[in-house]
């Protein structure tokens, strides 16, 4: 079992922060936190995902809705790094990269490196993205229409334009004839959905404006090019020197590829896999996987525990739960204990980061999903998330008390409300998993270390 007293605690050695659920529990915060207390040169990594994440970060600078970059940005020492399955969209990057400057945050070479060989998502990815979901008609994932499924999609398929392109002399030749292949595709897409509703198939003018595309693009690459690099080797470098190394996951476990719930999931790897495949480095000291004090989702897919009552309507108003890329509301639900512990388990998580628990504060009584129960069979363990099966799994409740006081500026465990020390506790005792550090508001510091 890990131990941690302290944000101290986590300045060695390598810790993973993901999230053991359907994402937005707070991986941006927790990462801001730990790493304000790293030396020179050590690392903070984004490994999967895209500008689908939006990870949330409040500190003296202000509060940020970070896309692209990583949440270790806030501490000038720190190099941040994204690997190579990390997809980018270059226009919004240096969007997201202007509005740091603004702010007075420093983006160097030396604090920020991207991986040459991470796929960048261009703007008929993200057509691609709408057009998929339109043609699947009421079947949709309920995707952030980023175009990170497409992008996927083509890396897999061993075509489309990677961020060393840029770096190319010939590079204008390739996006020409990246370009000319995606027209014929999003032809061919339009021409299905629009048939399908019983249109007209196909426009005459192009859907691609190549023009505005291959400026943007060229501004990108001017603006990108002093950061595209061989990020394994600055990874393994930081390893052989004993550099504190911090690897932060975007989504959620649920959202896994291959074992979240398929087909309503992500195209990557949000857990310790997504690191490894992309970094090279198999072995981590600890993962510390981030879980809500109650449970929410954002986009389509079975989620047993969701809420249509005031006590739904008080988490997404008190916990301001709207995506923070799409603004879309979040699902609402209790605390799904068999959900978060199978997450756990395929994100490879050693402990746990219960956030947001100060929005359950003023409510009577709490509810935690400890089983499902799915036809006459109950179940606590689940062995798989197939999302047929979780859709007829009926939540079994145990109720527990609530308290009335207000926790967000309570610093030290023993300090917190008798019942929200004991709700706690129950779900570290119902989860089989150390509850290390409990935050009780989105500010750096209104953290408990365990
Ligand atoms: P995509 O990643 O945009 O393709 O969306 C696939 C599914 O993952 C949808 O249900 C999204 O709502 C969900 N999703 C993607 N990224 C995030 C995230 O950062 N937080 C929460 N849900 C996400």
């Amino acid at each position: 079992m890990a131990k941690a007293a302290s944000v101290k605690n986590y300045s060695s050695g390598i810790t993973l922060i993901t999230d053991t659920g359907w994402g937005d529990a707070g991986k941006g915060k927790i990462t801001d936190e730990i790493a304000s207390s790293f030396s020179s040169g050590d690392i903070v990594v984004r490994y999967n995902g895209g500008p689908n994440a939006g990870h949330t970060v409040k500190n003296k600078k202000g509060e940020f809705k970070l896309h692209g970059v990583s949440s270790g940005i806030f501490n000038p020492d720190v190099v941040c790094i994204t690997t190579g399955n990390v997809v980018i969209n270059p226009t919004a990057l240096v969007e997201e990269l202007a509005m740091l400057k603004k702010v007075g945050v420093k983006v160097i070479k030396k604090n920020f490196l991207l991986s040459e060989d991470s796929h960048m998502i261009m703007p008929w990815h993200k057509m691609r993205d709408s057009l998929s979901e339109k043609s699947r008609g009421g079947e949709k994932i309920g995707t952030t229409g980023q175009g990170i499924g497409p992008t996927y999609a083509d890396r897999t398929a061993r075509v489309g334009l990677r961020l060393k392109d840029l770096l190319r002399p010939d590079f204008k030749a390739l996006f020409k004839k990246e370009l000319a292949f995606q027209e014929r595709l999003i032809r061919l897409m339009d021409g299905e959905a629009l048939v399908s509703e019983g249109g007209k198939a196909l426009q005459d003018k192009p859907y691609l404006d190549e023009k505005a595309i291959f400026k943007d693009l060229e501004n990108a690459r001017e603006v990108l090019s002093p950061f595209i690099t061989n990020t394994i080797a600055v990874l393994w470098e930081a390893q052989e020197k004993k550099k504190t190394i911090l690897a932060e996951g975007a989504q959620g476990a649920l959202l896994d590829l291959d074992l979240g719930g398929y087909p309503f999931v992500t195209s990557s790897h949000p857990g310790l896999a997504g690191f490894t495949l992309s970094s090279g480095i198999h072995a981590v000291d600890r993962v510390v996987g981030v879980a809500k004090a109650y449970t929410t989702r954002v986009g389509s897919g079975p989620m047993p525990t969701e809420l249509f009552d005031e006590n739904g309507k008080h988490m997404q108003d008190v916990g301001h739960e709207f995506g923070a890329t799409t603004g879309r509301p979040r699902r609402c639900g209790w605390f799904d204990v068999p959900a978060m512990v199978y997450g756990a388990r395929i994100a490879g998580v050693t402990e746990i980061a219960l956030t947001k628990l100060d929005v359950l504060d003023g409510l009577k009584s709490l509810k935690i999903c400890k089983g499902y129960k799915v036809g006459t069979k109950e179940t606590s363990k689940l062995v798989g998330f197939d999302s047929d099966m979780i859709t007829n799994a009926k939540a079994v409740y145990e109720e527990v008390p609530g308290w009335e006081e207000k926790t967000s500026g309570i610093r030290d465990f023993a300090k917190l409300p008798k019942n929200a020390q004991n709700y706690v506790n129950r779900l570290q005792e119902l989860m089989g998993l150390p509850i290390t550090i409990v935050s009780i508001s989105p500010d750096r510091d209104a953290t408990i270390y365990r």
